[in-house]
């Protein structure tokens, strides 16, 4: 990076830096992905279960194939009844009978309006390779994943995705982080909680 006397970096030499790095590397579209996604973030306070569940339904609205959700926090946190709100939302009037935590399937799908959705629980997970055989390629590709446990996954989790962790606060509380990536900061950003 070139620098002027002032010490600021002018607009030109930006683009001429990104124009050398661009011609630098064999393969230009490689490197435009390796560009930091776009990104957005929100805290808020859910004060009962009824708030999760409703948070919940606003995502599912939001939500086209091809989503990810990493849902994350402790034991306990709220995931799997965000993921029950979220699907339940999607179902509409149709409904759907039961929502179970894929504890042990370690994943349960849902043929819904719209799109399919996978809910992933992978706490039980060994390896982030043993997803594949669950069928990850097909749910990120074609379906919106809800995933709980996503730091099982490492280098498999998309980057772009919307991250959620609730954090146990008193009571019925939970607090919130959600991290909009890629495709989901504007649809962040605009959302109003
Ligand atoms: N604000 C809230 N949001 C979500 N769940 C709440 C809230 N308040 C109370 N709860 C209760 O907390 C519990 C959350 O359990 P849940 O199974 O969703 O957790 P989890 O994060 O999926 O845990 P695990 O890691 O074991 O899968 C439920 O019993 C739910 O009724
Ligand atoms: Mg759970």
């Amino acid at each position: 990076m070139h620098y002027n006397s002032s010490g600021q970096c002018p607009v030109g030499a930006d683009l001429s830096t990104f124009q050398e790095r661009l011609r630098a590397v064999d393969n230009p579209r490689r490197m435009i992905e390796s560009l930091p996604v776009s990104l957005a973030e929100k805290t808020l306070v859910l004060r009962s279960l009824a708030e999760t569940e409703a948070l919940a339904a606003r995502l599912a609205r939001l939500a086209v194939a091809g989503d990810v959700l990493a849902l994350a926090g402790g034991l306990g946190a709220g995931k799997t009844a965000f993921a029950r709100g979220f699907i339940r939302a999607r179902a509409g009037a149709d409904g759907v009978a039961e929502v179970p935590s894929p504890t042990f399937t370690l994943v349960q799908v849902y043929e819904l309006p719209g799109a399919p959705v996978w809910h992933f629980d992978l706490y039980r997970l060994a390896r982030p390779d043993d997803a594949w055989e669950l069928g990850i390629e097909d749910a990120f590709a074609e379906a919106i994943s809800l995933v709980e446990w996503p730091d099982r996954l490492g280098a498999l989790l998309p980057e772009a995705r919307l991250d959620l962790e609730l954090t146990i606060g008193d009571g019925e509380a939970r607090q919130a982080k959600l991290a909009g990536r890629g495709s989901w900061a504007a649809r962040l950003d605009a959302l109003h909680v």
